[in-house]
């Protein structure tokens, strides 16, 4: 299976790419195996994620499925955000080659970070 039109279309041109200033909580994700590296910017408002960015070393579906996942968690609160099934960011792009089904794991892997974060950062307050 080649990339989809979807995937390919994202990965040209990321519409959530670059770094929040403002943002609350950070979290970053990588694959050990092929090296590639996501990091998440997340500003959180009452427990709800209003704005996301990404900064990213990897492949296209890497991208795609990072720039997909921040357009789906803007407007949802942690819980939702924690609930999505990263099947479903798959299908989203119409699907993905079996060899890059793992890609999936990093941006829901670096947006628990960023809850982490916050939610740390909140009780020090
Ligand atoms: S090839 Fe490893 S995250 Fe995409």
């Amino acid at each position: 299976m080649m990339f989809t039109e979807e995937v390919l279309c994202r990965f040209r041109n990321p519409k959530n790419t670059g770094e929040l200033k403002d943002y609350n909580g950070r979290g970053k994700s990588g694959d050990s195996e092929c090296s590639d590296v996501i990091e998440m910017f997340v500003k959180f408002v009452d427990d709800k994620v209003v704005d996301a960015k990404f900064k990213v070393f990897g492949c296209p579906s890497a991208i795609s499925i990072t720039d997909v996942f921040i357009d789906i968690i803007k407007g949802l609160t942690i819980e939702e955000a924690c609930n999505i099934d990263v099947f479903d960011l798959a299908d989203a792009l119409g699907g993905l080659p079996l060899e890059h089904m793992h890609c999936t794991k990093l941006p829901k892997n670096a947006f628990m970070k960023a809850v982490e974060e916050y939610r740390q950062n909140s009780r020090e307050k």
